[in-house]
């Protein structure tokens, strides 16, 4: 089966700055994709390319088993993309800021208002169908951002951050709408900073820093190879913790006012700690995707 993404050994440089280092991924058919990384990671950069609005400076990339360069006309009228940032036209209205869209891409205008119709239905949108863009809320128009990408019927939907800034509600109504997406068996690839969402959704994901990959896998088995499958934090570490922890060789992070201790299940070492260390307050609980992220990309702010 031929993938919807073939990137090998991708390099973009501006002036000399290698922003996307040697990049290798591919996504299957219906796959839901994660690219992850901190700030500057080159996440932005590498979805640029991938819908051909930035030039690959080195490597090669398919998209539906076409090349990037040759045929980036055809791969761009299959591709539905929801931008980092909010690209809508302000002043117009919630239906016509789609029915353009529609124009770019040829499609005849009854079949693009039926088209209109039933995304905006399907966003929760219908009621605003007349509005302008302006007096929309935050949430309404990621929305609208989202329903507009896929107004071509799109065979791969790219998108750079769609949760950011949002309440947890708009949050969790859009990731209902994107899990309904994959059930139809959408190809997806997402950008995300919230960790929790990239656990739910993605059937694999990349962790990016600097412009390369770090770790490839389904979230559940990143988790268990990079953060043990239980953590306990405690607060106001004693020396005498800080040497048990050295002598058992045991996974861990040191950030002075707070110890993180990775284990397992299985490990014994919950029970130690819970009986012998546990000083101002411990929690255990069970590792997660964030952890995984912090350990691999360490806790320095970015840029
Ligand atoms: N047009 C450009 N010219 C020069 N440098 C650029 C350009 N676009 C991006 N960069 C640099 O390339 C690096 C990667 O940027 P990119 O926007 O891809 O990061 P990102 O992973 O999307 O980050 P974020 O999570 O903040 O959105 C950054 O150091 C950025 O400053
Ligand atoms: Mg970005």
């Amino acid at each position: 089966m031929t993938a919807i993404i073939e990137a090998q050994n991708l390099i973009k440089r501006y002036d000399g700055f290698t922003a996307v280092d040697d990049l290798s991924f591919s996504v299957a058919p219906g796959e839901f994709f994660g690219l992850l990384g901190p700030n500057g990671a080159g996440k932005t950069t590498t979805i640029r390319m991938l819908y051909g609005f930035s030039p690959v400076t080195e490597g090669r990339l398919r998209v539906f088993g076409l090349d990037i360069d040759r045929d980036r006309r055809a791969i761009k009228a299959r591709i539905g993309v929801c931008q980092q940032d909010n690209t809508l036209d302000p002043d117009l209205s919630v239906e016509q800021n789609l029915l353009i869209f529609a124009g770019y891409f040829g499609i005849p205008a009854t079949e693009a208002r039926h088209r209109a119709g039933e995304l905006l239905d399907f966003f929760a949108l219908g009621h605003k169908k007349d509005a302008k863009v302006m007096a929309l809320s935050g949430g309404m128009a990621r929305r609208l951002i989202l329903a507009r990408a896929l107004i071509n019927e799109p065979d791969l939907l790219i998108l750079d951050e769609p949760t950011t800034g949002l309440d947890p509600q708009s949050r969790h109504q859009v990731w209902e709408k994107l899990a309904a997406l994959k059930q139809r068996g959408l190809t997806v690839l997402m950008t995300t900073h919230y960790m929790e969402e990239a656990a739910q959704l993605c059937d694999r994901l990349v962790i990016v820093d600097h412009g390369k990959i770090l770790v490839d896998g389904a979230p559940p088995d990143l988790i268990a190879r990079h953060a043990g499958g239980d953590v306990i934090e405690i607060e106001g570490p004693d020396q005498a913790l800080r040497d048990h922890i050295a002598r058992n060789n045991v996974a861990h992070d040191d950030l002075g006012r707070k110890l993180i201790v990775y284990t397992t299940a299985e490990s014994d070492m919950n029970t130690t700690i819970r009986n012998n260390f546990c000083t101002d307050r411990c929690t255990f609980r069970s590792s997660t995707l964030e952890d995984v992220f912090l350990r691999l990309t360490g806790r320095e702010l970015r840029e």
